[in-house]
């Protein structure tokens, strides 16, 4: 079984997902292996472009009968069995984006789209099966938690609750 563990850049995927390695949880790291299906460069939004469809077949042909992580902000576009989505307030976001070191208008950039919620639209073009996880004012430790439930309990699919678009209206422009 294949799970995508994704979310917009700062939700704290990578964060998450090494505790889960340390638990035993095989994971398959995007930015490990996404180097063999890039494309070319976005100048504007300064990011690699990836041949997401090679990259699928890449994913489609890994044969897994134990639980697979496949952990990046990709995920979600790939055949996977049922997709993780880890949620952040704006608001909180900006801090985790400040701490990596981002220039301000790419943390604009993905502020919006985290409140615009655009990976679960994305997500939703391609699955049913989705779980999204507010991580706002959650330690790392309690979201594991969480996500060990859905993978063993696999609980019907939870989205669309969560909603930062107060945050869009107050920060206008
Ligand atoms: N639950 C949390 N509470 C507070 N801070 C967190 C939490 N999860 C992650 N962080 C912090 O936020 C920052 C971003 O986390 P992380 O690198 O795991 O995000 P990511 O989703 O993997 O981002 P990217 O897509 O850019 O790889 C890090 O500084 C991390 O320590
Ligand atoms: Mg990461």
């Amino acid at each position: 079984m294949k799970i995508a563990l994704t979310g917009t850049p700062g939700v704290g995927k990578s964060s998450v997902a090494d505790i889960l390695e340390k638990k035993g949880y095989k994971i398959l790291r995007i930015k490990d292996i996404v180097d063999k299906f890039v494309v070319g460069y976005d100048e504007e939004r300064q990011s690699k472009i990836v041949d997401e469809e090679k990259l699928d077949e890449y994913i489609r042909k890994i044969e897994e009968k134990d639980v697979l992580i496949i952990e990046g902000h990709l995920s979600h576009l790939l055949s996977v069995d049922g997709v993780i989505l880890l949620r952040c307030h704006p608001e909180e976001l900006k801090k985790r984006l400040e701490k990596k070191g981002w220039d301000k208008r790419k943390i604009r950039e993905n502020l919006e789209a985290e409140a615009l919620d655009i990976i679960l639209q994305r997500a939703l073009e391609k699955h049913k099966k989705i779980w999204e996880i507010d991580t706002t004012s959650r330690k790392v430790e309690e979201i594991v938690k969480e996500i060990e439930e859905i993978i063993k309990k696999q609980p019907p699919p939870n989205y669309g609750k969560i909603d930062y678009s107060n945050w869009l209206m107050e920060n206008a422009g």
